[in-house]
């Protein structure tokens, strides 16, 4: 089987591919490197640096079974000053890629949405229907989730749209202005600096190990029930920042007291998944905090320190 994966030099896009070799899928891996970097992408992927806006990216469809469409300009405030920007490459890119895979006879494009879509809902856990963006950035994503809608409609494409929760796990990069707030608090840690938390470090978000994604992206190739539908990848459970940081800072067994730095009123104070859906078709979080925790800083001590 075949299988092409844009923004395959990020974070999800790199373990995706990493999974999928294992079990022997020939992959295809898109990135024009904005933001990824090549020396994340797995051994053994063909990989092409190429815009996801391309129009001669469809030659690169040919015989391919399954899209995993993640690319997409994702920074919230770089999203926010540069609309324009967001919207040509989150949603002209995404149409683009449909208009490969229908031209290619693709059998499913798997694209990625996010939980910023619920950012101004009060109803928690968010259930899929619970929709209220706020930011350019999930007004972005939540167009991606209509557009896959008409193009069912009209031209018959499948696709499944993934709304991610908060995804952690080795390959995070840490090599970014700000980093994603799990490997920016191990990898100062581990360098005996105090890590910044944003705000007061009470806001909550629903944590999900990057492996139990990837049982869901395994299960959108074999399982018919995700067909045009769109699925919250969450744990179902929250957490508060500061205890996050007391979680990693146990497992470390270090006491540095942590610097409270700027609010960001953009963001939501707390996000929960309502994962009911994923769960009635098979899926089920299996890696807890604390385990997935230990993996991510063996990660960072084996690969980054
Ligand atoms: N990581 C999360 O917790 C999370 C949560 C919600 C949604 N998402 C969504 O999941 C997807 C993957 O997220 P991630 O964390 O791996 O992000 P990432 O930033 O690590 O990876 C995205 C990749 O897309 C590439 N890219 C950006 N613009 C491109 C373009 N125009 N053409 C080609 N490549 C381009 C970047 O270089 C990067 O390698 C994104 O669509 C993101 O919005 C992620």
């Amino acid at each position: 089987m075949k299988i092409l994966i844009t923004g395959v030099a990020g974070f999800i896009g790199s373990n995706l591919a990493h999974s999928l070799l294992k079990r022997n899928f020939t992959v295809i891996g898109i990135d024009n490197l904005s933001y990824g970097v090549k020396d994340q992408i797995p051994k053994g992927v063909i990989f092409h640096k190429i815009d996801i806006r391309d129009k001669n990216i469809s030659q690169l469809f040919e015989k391919v079974d399954y899209v995993f469409h993640l690319a997409a300009k994702n920074c919230i405030t770089d999203c926010q000053e540069n609309p324009l920007e967001t919207f040509d490459i989150n949603v002209n890119g995404t149409i683009n890629i449909f208009d490969a895979a229908l031209k290619n006879n693709v059998k499913k494009v798997i694209y990625a949405e996010s939980s910023a879509v619920y950012e101004g809902s009060k109803v928690l856990p968010s259930k899929e229907s619970d929709i209220a963006p706020e930011s350019i950035y999930a007004i972005s994503k939540i167009t991606t989730n209509l557009i896959a809608k008409d193009y069912f409609k009209t031209k018959g494409l499948i696709t499944t749209g993934l709304r991610y929760f908060n995804v952690y796990g080795p390959r995070q990069d840490y090599r970014r202005t700000i980093p994603p707030v799990f490997s920016a608090f191990i990898i100062n840690l581990l360098n005996n600096k105090r890590p910044t938390i944003f705000g007061d470090g009470s806001k909550k978000r629903d944590f999900i190990y990057v492996d139990d994604v990837n049982r869901f992206h395994l299960m959108c190739i074999e399982n018919a029930d995700t067909n045009n539908d769109i699925f919250n990848i969450g744990s179902g459970k929250n957490y508060s920042i500061k205890s996050i940081y007391k979680n990693i800072t146990d497992i470390l067994n270090l006491d540095i007291k942590p610097i409270f730095g700027q609010n960001f009123d953009f963001e939501a104070q707390e996000n929960l998944a309502n994962i009911d859906k994923a769960q009635k078709i098979g899926w089920s979080p299996k890696v807890s905090l604390s385990n997935g925790l230990k993996k991510s800083i063996d990660y960072i001590k084996e690969h980054v320190i």
